[in-house]
């Protein structure tokens, strides 16, 4: 019924994109819908109720493509109803497994590389009878020009301002389904932002792979986010995910000097063991990234940090494994993403093979997780009976009258709602209990000023990941 509801309202095609992996496909999704908008395409909510079908998918762990590949063949039987539907694969898997994909799922009707998404409205013009297939990485494709649908009345938007990875660590694919790095001009960054202002969003989320490498021309990543904190309305900035190799005094100077800019950092480290560190080719030694952090930690008042693990990468032993818990133990992050280690074709560690076994990685995941939580327990519990600036998002996920927002070290705070208060409002909460994961609190006094709520800086974290 839906379906035909749709169909009235308009004869536009109607496309429904799901979007898996890190933000960036976030973003990827909106930049997608943007150009097919314009080719005069429609936003869909429901697959059932699409003339096209796209899943934006991620090829960084093997389940992440699994699940994908189960997903493709439940939608594909939607064809039974109707016949004339469209189903596409976008995204990092497009490009990983270009070769094999239509085998795996030969009802697809169109395969699409991150950096082909400017052809899309062709492509799905032409792909009426052999499937179509554009995988074609292009090193200077940044979508200039393209402007991105992003979600209406959010608070926070992110915004690419670099593609691609030159790092080549060795354990990832980012690389090669990605192709080369490369930068946004900066003028078309702060026109995204100012756009976004003028539509009332409060919160930029820069992002990049390795978003603190971000240059253009004369303008480094520091310029950048002085650049992006100038823009009126704009009340808080952050970006994701900065690689600890181009932490630079510069940066570390604007984060510190810049009010904005917030207090939190998700700055990967993968191992604790440089013995591991050096096969992953990650381009530091677990003593250069313990300084970084105390450098950090000196220059931004109450910054909050979390990081991604990699549990069971090959060569990695005991004793490896024991320096991953022992650093997590000494930095005390906020939180911390922890993953198996996943063995990925083309990889450069992929001929290196595995050497931990499936129960072994599991039992060191479980361990770490372990370790962990009681780790961002402790840190939160820290914060009983201190005040934070929220900025609100909305209602809680668990509805009951309470709403939730973000403290500037990004961490989830519940707390009741009261007249006047609305998304994009930022209110002072006193923190009252907390989880390992979330803070609940009261409003602790009237609503800060817009702009006067950056200033305060406290600990605290949970944690985005590029
Ligand atoms: N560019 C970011 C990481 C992006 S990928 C950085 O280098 O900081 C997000 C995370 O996925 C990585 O930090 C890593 O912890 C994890 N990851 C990447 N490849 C993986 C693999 N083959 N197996 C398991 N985890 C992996
Ligand atoms: Fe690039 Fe990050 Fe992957 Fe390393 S882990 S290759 S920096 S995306
Ligand atoms: Fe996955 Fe691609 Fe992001 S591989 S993590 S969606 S860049």
């Amino acid at each position: 019924m839906k379906g035909s509801q749709s169909a009235d309202i308009s004869l536009a095609p109607a496309v429904y994109v799901e979007t898996y992996g890190c933000q960036m496909n976030v973003a990827d999704s909106q930049l997608v819908m943007g150009i097919l908008r314009r080719a005069g395409y429609q936003r869909v909510e429901q697959p059932d109720q699409a003339d096209v079908i796209l899943l934006n998918t991620c090829a960084i762990r093997e389940h992440a493509e699994e699940r994908v590949l189960g997903r493709l063949s439940d939608l594909a039987r939607l064809r039974n109803r109707r016949p004339e539907l469209k189903l596409g694969l976008l995204g990092c898997m497009a490009q990983h497994d270009r070769q094999t994909l239509l085998q795996k799922a030969p009802y697809l009707d169109l395969v699409a590389g991150p950096d082909t998404y400017a052809r899309l409205p062709q492509m799905l013009r032409q792909a009426n009878f052999d499937p179509i297939v554009d995988v074609r990485l292009n090193r200077d494709e940044t979508y200039a020009g393209v402007v991105p649908e992003h979600e209406p009345n959010a608070v926070r938007a992110y915004v690419t301002v670099m593609r691609g990875c030159d790092e080549f660590c060795a354990f990832c694919v980012v690389p090669y389904v990605r192709g080369r790095e490369r930068s946004a001009a900066p003028d078309a960054v702060i026109d995204e932002v100012q756009a976004l202002a003028r539509r009332g969003v409060k919160e930029i989320v820069l992002l990049g792979q390795t978003v603190n490498a971000y240059r253009h021309g004369e303008t480094g990543f520091a310029e950048l986010l002085r650049m992006v904190c100038a823009v009126d309305g704009i009340e808080r900035v952050r970006f994701t995910s900065p690689h600890p190799r181009f932490m630079s005094s510069a940066v570390i100077d604007a984060i510190a000097s810049e009010p904005k800019v917030q207090p939190y950092l998700h700055l990967p480290v993968q191992s604790g063991s440089d013995r591991v560190l050096q096969t992953m080719a990650r381009g530091y030694r677990v003593g250069e990234y313990r300084a970084l952090v105390e450098r950090l930690r000196a220059a931004i008042p109450e910054l909050a940090l979390s990081t991604d693990i990699i549990v069971g990468f090959h060569g990695e032993n005991d004793d490896d494994f024991e320096a991953t818990l022992e650093l997590l133990r000494e930095v005390s992050f906020d939180s911390a993403f922890i993953f198996k280690y996943s063995l990925r074709e083309n990889t450069k560690a992929y001929r290196l093979g595995d050497t931990v076994s499936e129960t072994e990685k599991g039992e060191r995941l479980a361990t770490a997780i372990a370790l962990q939580e009681r780790i961002s327990l402790l840190c939160n519990q820290r914060l009983v009976g201190r005040d934070f600036p929220v900025l609100i998002e909305g209602e809680a996920r668990r509805g009951n009258g309470m709403l939730s927002g973000k403290t500037p070290q990004f961490k989830t705070a519940v707390f009741p709602a009261s007249d006047g208060l609305g998304p994009g409002d930022t209110v002072l909460v006193r923190v009252e209990s907390v989880t390992s994961h979330s803070l609940r609190g009261a409003p602790a006094k009237a609503p800060l000023q817009a702009g006067s709520a950056p200033e305060v800086r406290r600990p605290t974290g949970e944690m985005p990941t590029v």
